[in-house]
């Protein structure tokens, strides 16, 4: 174990998760931190792919301790002035920070309430599809990113806007010996928000945008083993992040109503399960370190009536596994192979 926090697991309410429990501000933490690059990656294996850091507040007035932060878990941490990002959506000074906020320039707005609001024994809505926004973070991509940091700099109330996490591993464990089978040698068909291939886009018969080479569709395994730990995932997206055109699955029925279709919402609604999930709660100065490899996630509504809410994320790449081994980025034009789906 580290010398400068210790590791409580699981999270709350959770199966998973740890709390990296530190002492001292934010540039304390990190440069302790660097002395010891191992230790906060070795604690998010252990933790399964959620690792809570809390009271590190002073990160919202020196945005560079995220990314210092960032680097220790990976070889690279995403620049969003050279991926063609909005650059009202990325922090002026540090472009390794992408913001996500409801409030303008960023103007972002969380997802709708589920319908119903809760669940039929007065709960809070988790498993799909009474809860909808399930993905990775940019599984339309090849290779996909590692990891994400998401760092509260002006979180909603407690009741709103929490992150939540479905895991993937122990997902995949407790699937039955056929469902291993039939998913083992799946490919799943990942697009981009926006793409006009959502499954809501495709019934509403909007026409899909075309696609330069880089922004094509992605496929990536149903089923990926995770380079650190050697353990299978569930890696799934659902309506917005799969392609409803060609997909959801490659080889087989595509289309809303499709048995792709069919066994993509069986699939969703036992990865989120809710034995299968972790909730967080925000509170100003917290980082939550997550592994896109072995989980997905989803946002939750906040009134933005009343409530203004702003967020920093970074993007670390640079181990996705052999599956992938030698692949240029999909989504950089001038690297982008035209052949490719
Ligand atoms: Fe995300």
């Amino acid at each position: 174990m580290s010398g400068f926090f210790t590791l409580q697991t699981p999270l709350q309410g959770a199966r998973f998760g740890g709390w990296a429990r530190t002492t001292g501000d934010a540039a304390a933490v990190v440069k302790a931190a660097e002395a010891e690059p191992a230790a906060l990656p070795r604690a998010l294996a252990e933790s399964g792919g959620v690792l809570l850091l809390k009271g590190l507040h002073s990160i919202a007035q020196d945005a560079s301790l995220l990314v210092r932060l960032s680097r220790l878990f990976g070889p690279e941490v995403e620049d969003y002035r050279r991926t063609l990002t909005p650059r009202h959506q990325v922090h002026d000074a540090v472009p390794e920070i992408f913001i996500v906020s409801n409030v303008a320039p960023v103007s972002r707005m969380p997802p709708k309430r589920p319908e119903p609001p809760m669940t039929a024994d007065g709960g809070f809505p988790v498993q799909y599809p009474q809860r909808k926004g399930w993905h990775t973070d940019q599984s339309y991509r090849r290779p996909p990113p590692d990891i994400s940091l998401f760092f509260a700099v002006a979180p909603v109330s407690r009741d709103q806007g929490q992150t939540i996490f479905a895991n993937g591993t122990l997902a995949y464990e407790a699937l039955s010996p056929d469902m291993k089978r039939k998913v083992g040698q799946l490919e799943g068909l990942h697009a981009q928000p926006g793409s006009g291939r959502s499954r809501d886009a495709v019934l509403a018969g909007t026409k899909p945008r075309e696609f330069a080479a880089h922004e094509r569709s992605q496929r990536q395994p149903v089923v990926r083993i995770h380079p650190v730990t050697g353990k299978p995932a569930l890696y799934l997206c659902e309506s917005g992040q799969m392609d409803w055109i060609e997909g959801p699955f490659v080889g087989m029925q595509p289309g809303p109503h499709g048995d792709g279709a069919a066994l993509l919402d069986a699939l969703m609604a036992h990865y989120t399960r809710p034995e299968f999930i972790y909730v967080h709660e925000w509170d100003q100065g917290d980082l939550i370190v997550w592994d896109n490899r072995c989980l997905v996630h989803a946002a939750t509504w906040f009134d933005v009536e009343t409530q203004n809410r702003v967020m920093w994320r970074t993007t670390v790449h640079g181990n996705p596994g052999a599956l992938y081994a030698g692949e240029k980025k999909s989504w950089i034009p001038e690297l982008a192979d035209a052949s490719t789906e």
